[in-house]
């Protein structure tokens, strides 16, 4: 079975077999017949570069549905279950006028996947609405609930990907949205001066919704178009020492203050003044309008792609003394 239409990278790993999971009691029994077999679990297929094929047996999670579980006045918490698209999800949300997601509009991927690296874009992050989720533990099939406290969320980071990394399934998560006065997120300078280009003086959480999908659209490439999985590497946070050294030879680096202590630097700013963007080689490149986005534009081998991220990598320690991390999975 061929993955490219699975990974939003669009790289086509084969796998030894497919299953497609739309209930939580397949799931159930897939897992108790397959858990000791090897398997891989595939959500959206937007975070992860294959490098080679899945000698396993692939479960697609695409279970279905959104239920409102209670509300008051002003807020109500949603069930969203963990196959849905997110940015569908986000659509639900606007239709419905309950806000606390806009900012996340158009990010890749689906609900299951989202709280895993604690996704985030333009000022909000997944933990800002998260209630809880819930996952079926791979080796008992049984369901457990996880609270915001116990996911140990932190910058794309989650104990799904640390110490529970394969142990769990998300089949559902719970946020908490508002109903009214909803508190907008504009910190994030590009937002205002979206919202200003379109002549909105008094945005809602559509208006936001919209500011933001224009912003992404502008740097971003579609992976319908070009196979890509958002942002490759994750912005490094460093010691405030070692951002002095970094901005004496490099005065006008962005920044933003992360502590008292450390500082984060846009990886996508090194990666350009590295030499890198726009950069293409063979059927594979670094995105000529975000550098921080490693591109596909056609056949590329995941191998390959992962050798530039390597090529990158080291060449941002050479030049920076910083070491970057891949915020993607790869396989
Ligand atoms: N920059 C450059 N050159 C580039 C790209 C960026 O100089 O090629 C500079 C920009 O000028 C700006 C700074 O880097 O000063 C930050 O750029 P941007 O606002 O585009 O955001 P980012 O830090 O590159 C992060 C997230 C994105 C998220 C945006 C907006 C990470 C790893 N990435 O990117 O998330 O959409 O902020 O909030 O934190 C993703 O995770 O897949 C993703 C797309």
């Amino acid at each position: 079975v061929s993955l490219k239409p699975f990974n939003t990278f669009g790289i086509d790993a084969k796998a030894t077999s497919y299953c497609n999971i739309s209930t939580v009691e397949e799931l159930k029994s897939i897992l108790e017949q397959q858990y000791k077999n090897p398997f891989f679990i595939l959500g959206g297929g937007s975070n992860m570069l294959l490098t080679k094929d899945i000698e396993a047996l692939v479960l697609h999670i695409n279970l279905k549905g959104i239920t409102v579980e209670s509300e008051t006045d002003d807020k109500v918490i949603v069930k969203a279950m963990a196959g849905e698209n997110w940015h569908d999800f986000v659509l639900w949300c606007l239709d419905n006028n309950y806000g606390g997601i806009e900012n996340l509009s158009l990010i890749p991927g689906n609900v299951g996947t989202a709280p895993i690296q604690n996704i985030g874009a333009y000022g909000v992050e997944l933990k800002d609405v998260f209630v809880s989720c819930e996952a079926m533990h791979v080796e008992s099939q049984t369901l457990k609930t996880f609270t915001k406290e116990d996911c140990k969320f932190d910058y794309r980071e989650s104990i799904f990907k640390q110490e529970l990394k394969g142990k769990y399934i998300i089949t559902s998560v719970n946020f908490e949205l508002g109903k009214t006065s909803h508190k907008l997120h504009m910190d994030y300078g590009a937002i205002k001066d979206q919202l200003k280009l379109s002549g909105v003086t008094n945005p809602t959480i559509s208006d936001v919704s919209e500011a933001v999908i224009a912003i992404r659209q502008s740097k971003l490439p579609d992976p319908k178009e070009i196979g890509n999985s958002g942002s490759f590497f994750k912005n490094p946070i460093i010691s405030k020492a070692q951002f002095e050294k970094l901005k004496k030879n490099f005065p006008e680096v962005p920044s933003y203050k992360v502590s008292d202590e450390s500082i984060k630097v846009p990886a996508g700013w090194l990666i350009e003044k590295a030499g890198f963007k726009g950069k293409r080689f063979n059927d594979y490149g670094v995105h000529n309008k975000q550098a921080l986005v490693l591109v596909n534009y056609g056949n590329a081998k995941g191998s390959d792609i992962y050798d530039m991220a390597l090529l990158i990598k080291k060449t941002i320690k050479h030049i920076f003394d910083i070491s970057i991390e891949t915020e993607v999975n790869i396989i």
